[in-house]
């Protein structure tokens, strides 16, 4: 177990309910704004916070993120108090999936093995057999279709259109897309790029959709981006677009002051391709779930819980054994 920096807070009330904060731990993700990372003892990706919960000696995890960060959390450390600041950031991965929908898609390819992005619900994650995250996708996948396995990708429709592509499989996709990253347009980059009198770079999110993904030259996670843009040895004065949420161009603003970053432009123009459930995680919001109010996740059984566990664990177990 890992000791991290921790916050000693009183006993609060919470509704009618008084919830013990003796020791907690705020986590947040990369797409929140610059002063709640400020607050964080852990800033980081889905799967890099996914395992940074699943070790913190913590009473209380303040998950600055949204919702299913927060019961991913939940899942991998049961015994914690989780706090999602406000209930509201969702995640439109997530609410675009209608679980009995799924339950039926799934059923009807029962020679497949179901792997599914952590963009998605407890529900979701236990109707699935693997989960994934944006960093790990292309090996896990490669990893059973290598062992021969038929393989069906749920919820996001873009990143699934990019690994059939990618690499020639024919993953039957469900059909969800992330509100934030489908925005990005094809004939606005071209356009951008177009307009820029010298060189230029994309970087993109697989979230994205697929006629952006085809002209980036590197596609990845959140933190793979970071540390492309960290480890960039071209000519400063190169353009580099960046097809994401804004929140992370804070952090690569900061590693690599010297280069010129701009944010991808999506289809109305505009430069701003911010996650509306991303920045609920106001100062406010996320002092008050340090002091324990907020969404507690509490409303996940223990079977519950355990159905979500066992894809997760499965691919924390890769990631430990191939790629971390
Ligand atoms: P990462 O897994 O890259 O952190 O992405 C999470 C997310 O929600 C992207 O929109
Ligand atoms: Fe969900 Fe998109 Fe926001 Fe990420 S950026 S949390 S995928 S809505």
């Amino acid at each position: 177990m890992r000791r991290i920096n921790m916050t000693r807070c009183d006993s609060r009330r919470n509704g009618s309910r008084i919830i013990m904060t003796k020791r907690v731990v705020t986590l947040a993700h990369y797409y929140t704004q610059p002063e709640i990372q400020q607050m964080a003892d852990k800033v980081g990706d889905s799967l890099e916070l996914s395992l940074f919960a699943r070790e913190a000696e913590a009473d209380t995890i303040v998950f600055a993120g949204v919702r299913f960060m927060a019961e991913t959390a939940k899942i991998l450390n049961p015994a914690a108090t989780v706090i999602l600041p406000d209930a509201g950031s969702t995640c439109s991965l997530v609410t675009q999936t209608d679980i009995v929908a799924l339950k039926r898609w799934r059923d009807s390819h029962p020679d497949h093995v179901h792997v599914a992005y952590i963009n998605s619900s407890a529900e979701h994650k236990a109707l699935s057999d693997w989960i994934v995250t944006s960093r790990n996708v292309d090996d896990i996948i490669a990893h059973l279709i290598g062992e021969g396995k038929k393989v069906m990708f749920s919820p996001d429709r873009n990143m699934g259109a990019y690994l059939n592509y990618q690499y020639g499989y024919d993953m039957p996709l469900w059909s969800a897309v992330c509100e934030v990253h489908d925005k990005f347009n094809e004939a606005a980059l071209n356009e951008a790029l177009n307009a820029v009198p010298g060189a230029s770079h994309l970087i993109a999110h697989p979230e994205s959709p697929l006629p952006v993904l085809k002209q980036a030259e590197y596609v990845g996670s959140t933190s793979g981006m970071l540390n492309w843009v960290k480890q960039y040895e071209g000519n400063p004065k190169d353009v580099i677009f960046v097809a994401t949420e804004d929140g992370i161009l804070y952090n690569m603003g900061l590693a690599r002051p010297d280069l010129d970053l701009r944010q991808a432009p999506i289809y109305a123009g505009c430069q701003c391709n911010s996650c509306p459930y991303m920045k609920m995680n106001t100062v406010e919001a996320v002092r008050r779930a340090q002091q324990g109010e907020g969404l507690v996740i509490d409303y996940l059984s223990p079977e519950a819980i355990e159905a979500a566990r066992k894809p997760v664990e499965r691919m924390l177990e890769f990631s430990r054994r191939y790629t971390l």
